[in-house]
């Protein structure tokens, strides 16, 4: 993990080094490729015979020349015209199968690649998505696979090509006149070496534009969802926001124009080259014929050659940078695909079958990873500070059997929502054991535990897809009749049914066209059709008005009846029927008991229900806004 890190790092500061690839990443990036063994073999043979046709013609130019011509033998000019035609057809021919072969190879891997990616990156646990900005995630699934697509289509295709067609033409050169070959060589190295400069300074500008494109998008995702627009929105930022923008945007720009002008550079020089070359073949070569040393085929043909020369050659000296930097991008994908997971299901793990759903939590205690732990420092903005001493949870023990309430409450911030992700196995403990009907949960295929377990919470999560697709989410293979039962059951059937195109209803991104208690209730729908044994809910009431809540509550009922589950509450009156209440205080239980006791016993339950007495009393003569 260290040492591609280490080597973006040290890119960013040393402009114009062509970066250093490790051995490791060559390797990997052969093993992405090792399927299309026998496409690469056919891709070689196709890139051999169409630089072979590539010098047939300038020979023939040279028969022409030299034979028919000379002897004024119109049938054999015919014949050989006919063949140039026809090397022409087939090298077209061969030039799109080797097209063909590339593409195949080079969007094969990419496949492959962008599975393995987004697979790796859904498994990832939680704490990576926390930590990681969502638009640069994307980026790095688009961008970079992108250009790591280029390193394989385009420049290793070029390089073998290039050089397979530069060997081609030099010997074939070479055979024909050594000296004017020798002359035309010697001017590469003139216009080599500033094009190796101009190609690792348009490397880096590359690498540059990859970044800032990643930071733009970032914005662009953060800005332009539901919230985030509303945010902007509600506090008159548009302006700022546009500022922002347009200064990543203008660095864009920039990049772009310079990036623009240093191709055109190398460009130019390669053309000039060509002319050059080409002159200094005609001017040395033509002195030759006049001399008779040469004939004028062989004076013509050599400047098609040199003219087929130049550019693999120069191509050839800037491919290392290209190569290289097309690398670089394999790294940042192989970064991400490295990415620890400390959340993954063990080797011996196996299934939990439904059951009772008993739930078991014995000395507890827990802090959120830092930053080494599960995520990718280069996806990062910058390194939030951690203090990886602070436990969150700290040696709970509690247990809920099987079909019975356990009531969590405690002030915001005491750790109800992290106790909830614990037991979705979305964190491990740090400390202590967390036991589904006897087995700990480390030990049972995530899966299947997840399976068995239905969450709901405050912010009711849907997709921006039809309700039906939504509700599927759960059990992919419900029917119209099951869809209908669970949404009875979740009081929201009349509302769907009201809807124009009920279940093929859109909903917007975040659900936004429901209103909070109708998608509180979808949420609900899914988990019934989900069926799970255990049920947490965590807050699933409190932006609720009075109205949606009464329906929510009659909802949650259905929900809860005959499972076991973990109610955390905002509104203490969800939680008066509980089994069992444990109060949290930063992490500590401070208080547990029933509700009778509790709200007797003069503490924090007690201090929280006399504060709810008092709002709901309020909240009576003054309705609360709907969400
Ligand atoms: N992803 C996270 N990374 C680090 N700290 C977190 C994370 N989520 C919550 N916390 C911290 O853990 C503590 C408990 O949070 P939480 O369980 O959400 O409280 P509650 O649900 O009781 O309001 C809080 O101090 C919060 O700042
Ligand atoms: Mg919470």
């Amino acid at each position: 993990m260290s040492a591609p890190m280490g080597m973006l790092h040290a890119m960013s500061h040393h402009g114009g080094q062509a970066p250093d690839v490790g051995a490791g990443t060559r390797r990997r990036v052969w093993a992405f490729a090792s399927p299309y063994r026998n496409k690469v073999t056919g891709f070689v043979v196709t890139v051999v015979l169409t630089s072979v046709l590539g010098v047939i013609p300038p020979l023939l130019f040279r028969e022409i020349i030299d034979g028919a011509i000379a002897d004024a033998d119109r049938r054999r000019l015919t014949v050989l015209g006919g063949l140039v035609v026809v090397a022409a057809l087939a090298h077209a021919l061969l030039s799109f199968l080797e097209r063909w072969w590339s593409a195949t190879i080079g969007e094969g891997v990419i496949f492959d690649l962008r599975v393995a990616l987004f697979d790796h990156v859904q498994r990832l646990p939680l704490s990576f998505f926390t930590r990681t900005q969502t638009g640069a995630l994307v980026s790095r699934l688009n961008n970079d696979v992108i250009g790591a697509q280029r390193a394989l289509t385009g420049t290793l295709g070029t390089v073998v090509a290039n050089a397979i067609t530069g060997i081609t033409t030099v010997v074939t050169m070479f055979l024909l006149e050594w000296r004017i070959t020798l002359l035309a060589l010697l001017l590469v190295p003139l216009f080599v070496l500033p094009a190796r400069r101009v190609g690792s300074v348009v490397a880096d500008i590359t690498r540059e534009g990859m970044n800032l494109n990643a930071s733009m998008n970032a914005t662009m995702t953060e800005r332009f969802n539901v919230s985030g627009a509303q945010l902007v929105k509600l506090f008159g930022r548009h302006g700022d926001e546009t500022a922002g923008f347009a200064a990543r945007a203008g660095r864009v720009r920039d990049i772009g124009v310079r990036s623009a002008l240093y191709s055109r550079m190398f460009l130019i020089a390669l053309t000039l080259l060509g002319a050059l070359g080409t002159a200094a073949v005609y001017w040395f070569g033509g002195s030759m014929a006049i001399d008779g040393s040469i004939s004028i085929g062989t004076l013509a043909s050599m400047g098609v050659l040199v003219a087929q020369l130049y550019g693999p050659l120069a191509q050839l000296t800037n491919a290392r940078v290209d190569v290289l930097s097309a690398f670089v991008s394999f790294e940042r994908v192989f970064e991400v695909l490295d990415a620890p997971n400390p959340v993954a299901d063990a080797p011996d793990a196996v299934a939990s079958m439904p059951g009772p759903g008993g739930i078991r939590i014995s000395g507890l205690s827990f802090r959120y990873p830092g930053a080494d732990e599960a995520s990718v420092a280069s996806l990062e903005t910058e390194s939030t500070p951690d203090e990886p001493g602070r436990l969150v949870l700290r040696g709970l023990d509690l247990e809920v059997a099987p079909g019975r309430m356990l009531g969590v409450v405690g002030p915001s911030g005491s750790g109800k929502s992290t106790l909830a992700s614990l037991l979705t196995r979305l964190y491990d403990a740090t400390e202590g054991s967390i036991e589904v009907d006897g087995q700990d949960v480390r030990r049972l295929t995530q899966a299947s535990l997840r399976s068995r377990i239905g969450v709901v919470t405050q912010d009711a999560h849907l997709f921006h897809e039809t309700i039906g697709d939504n509700l599927r989410f759960a059990r992919p293979d419900a029917t119209v009749e099951e869809l209908d039962a669970a949404c009875r059951a979740a009081r929201i059937l009349e509302v769907v049914q009201r809807l124009p195109d009920g279940y093929d209803t859109l909903v917007g991104e975040r659900g936004y066209r429901l209103s909070g208690g109708e998608k509180q209730r979808l949420a609900i729908a899914r988990l019934l059709l989900k069926d799970p044994d255990i049920v947490i809910l965590d807050e699933a009431t409190s932006h609720l008005d009075t109205e949606n809540e009464a329906l929510v509550q009659e909802a949650l009922a259905e929900a809860l009846a005959g499972r076991t589950s973990v109610v955390i509450a905002h509104r203490l009156s969800t939680i008066v029927g509980a089994d069992e209440i444990v109060v949290l205080d930063e992490g500590r239980i401070a208080e547990r008991g029933r509700h009778e006791e509790l709200r007797g016993a003069g503490g924090l339950y007690a201090d929280l229900w006399e504060g709810l007495v008092r709002e709901e009393r309020e909240g009576r003569e003054q309705p609360a806004p709907r969400v």
